[in-house]
């Protein structure tokens, strides 16, 4: 790999005195300010230790953030047209859904819900756009998947600025901050939920936060609670899990959801993206029963269906983003962050693609139509899964995608438990822009971007989830 290099925000090394100072600074400010996440080895509700984040904000040039965060209003409306389109979606998952349980499932439901006839037709989308740079591309973002459930990480990193200003500050360099751009994801995520609930229309309603077994990522969820009871007190949220669903709701004769003798105005999913958290049946009859519901379902099982990576391929197939779109410049727009992103079904284009990554597997990304990181396969294991799957239709459960290489950043990564100083690292940054979109399918009634996340992982690894404990928490520092 020759990728190029950025310099960081300041002149690296630190001084080991001035190093160990500041990350304990540092570390104190994280944990005080929930940059915080439960430790998955010795797992104590009553403790949060800090997430791993990186001490200074790594550099980002500042056009490629600013297009994507103009492109962000684009993608969600072109989304939220995918999402309502039947026949692209049937058409597109058609092949996958033969071989991937876990997406049957959720379009069986989408299925029954239509065929019963949809009982609520507006959606809340919360959506994240990831992207990498193209180092080869003279840096551009290219998209790396489109979120369009249990997005996470805009609570957290919404503080971040905050903390890397006061580490600039103590470090002497406070003229830098200029150069950080404000993050409001929080705030804006929140927006999502409460104008959803005011277009429910029914003030006695709650919000009901859908979440997992045990929250890791327990300060990322709790702040869009706080602040939703800071600014609309009259608005109870309730956290249950898809068991817990399934045990204590039920749906009234007007087909409203009910938990604890009240009607549910909107559904927010922190959980329920992959198999692992419909361990059985009941579960899944939660989700369909939640689908069928009046409650505003953030996501829709469409817009859930819309995020797969089948889809994401299938939208940068030539004449696509036009049938969508049209054929203005939004649309180069979008097709400009496209990566090359190719079909791998048991037909022509299917064939030649498991070719094309045969001849050289380092050039691609195997991914399945799976979300939560860890899932795809990369380099000598795409090779060896297109061998295995070649002749098997298992393979269109799969999408393959080119390998997007970004420019490194050096720095350093604090993590929790982990010795200090660390050393100096090559770092890899994926920038997440935030998006809010309310609608239906005639009409989109609030449509924004509202923030960013910036995830830097060591440039040596494949994948940089920070809830899988590989990448740490980040902020752009824009360059020009
Ligand atoms: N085309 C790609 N090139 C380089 N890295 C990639 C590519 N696609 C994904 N990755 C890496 O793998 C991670 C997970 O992939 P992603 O498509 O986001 O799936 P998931 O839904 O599991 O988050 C990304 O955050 C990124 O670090
Ligand atoms: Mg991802």
């Amino acid at each position: 790999m020759s990728q190029a290099r950025f310099a960081s925000c300041l002149p690296l090394p630190l001084e080991q005195k001035v190093l160990v100072n500041i990350i304990e600074k540092a570390k104190d400010w994280a944990l005080m300010h929930g940059v915080g996440m439960r430790d998955k080895k010795h797992f104590n509700k009553d403790t949060i230790q800090i997430a791993p984040f990186v001490l200074l904000p790594s550099p980002f040039p500042r056009a490629e953030f600013t297009k994507a965060i103009e492109l962000q209003p684009v993608l969600n409306e072109l989304m939220h047209k995918v999402a309502h389109d039947d026949g692209f979606l049937e058409s597109t998952l058609q092949n996958a859904l033969q071989v991937d349980e876990f997406t049957a499932n959720l379009y069986n439901i989408w299925i029954t819900v239509r065929n019963e006839g949809i009982s609520q037709s507006l959606s809340l989308g919360l959506f994240r756009s990831d992207y990498l740079m193209q180092n080869a591309d003279r840096n551009a973002i290219k998209q790396v998947e489109f979120n369009t459930i249990a997005s996470s990480f805009g609570a957290i990193t919404s503080n971040l600025p905050a903390m890397s200003r006061y580490i600039l500050r103590q470090l002497g360099h406070g003229d830098l901050i200029k150069n950080m751009p404000e993050n409001r994801a929080l705030s804006g995520l929140c927006s999502g939920i409460t104008e959803a609930f005011d277009l429910f229309g029914v003030p006695t309603a709650v919000v009901l936060f859908v979440v997992e077994e045990v929250s890791y990522n327990i300060c990322d969820q709790r702040f869009h609670e706080f602040y939703i009871s800071e600014t609309r007190p009259e608005i109870q949220i309730i956290r249950k899990t898809m068991n817990e669903i399934y045990e204590e709701t039920e749906l009234n004769d007007k087909k409203q959801l009910i938990i604890d003798n009240k009607p549910v105005a909107v559904v927010y999913y922190r959980s329920g993206y992959e198999p692992a958290q419909y361990p059985s049946s009941k579960e899944w009859d939660a989700r369909l029963r939640v689908e069928r519901s009046t409650a505003i379902k953030c996501p829709s099982i469409a817009y859930q269906l819309a995020g797969t990576k089948k889809v994401q391929q299938a939208l940068a197939v030539p004449g696509v983003l036009e049938k969508f779109m049209g054929g203005g410049n939004a649309t180069e727009r979008v097709r400009d962050i496209f990566t090359g992103l190719y079909s791998l079904d048991f037909d022509e284009n299917g064939e030649r693609a498991v070719e094309m990554a045969l001849e050289d597997a380092e050039r691609f990304v195997l991914k399945p139509q799976r979300e939560g990181g860890g899932n795809n396969l990369y380099g000598s294991d795409v090779r060896e899964a297109l061998i295995r799957m070649r002749h098997s239709r298992e393979r269109a459960a799969y999408i393959l995608m080119e390998r997007i290489l970004p420019p490194l950043v050096p720095g350093y990564v604090v993590r929790p438990g982990a010795a200090v100083p660390p050393p100096i690292t090559d770092l890899v940054s994926e920038l997440g822009i935030f998006g809010v979109i309310i609608g239906t399918k005639e009409k989109i009634f609030y449509n924004k971007q509202v923030g960013h996340m910036l995830r830097t992982k060591l440039a040596d690894a494949n994948e940089g989830g920070v809830a899988a404990g590989l990448g740490a928490l980040d902020s752009p520092y824009l360059i020009d």
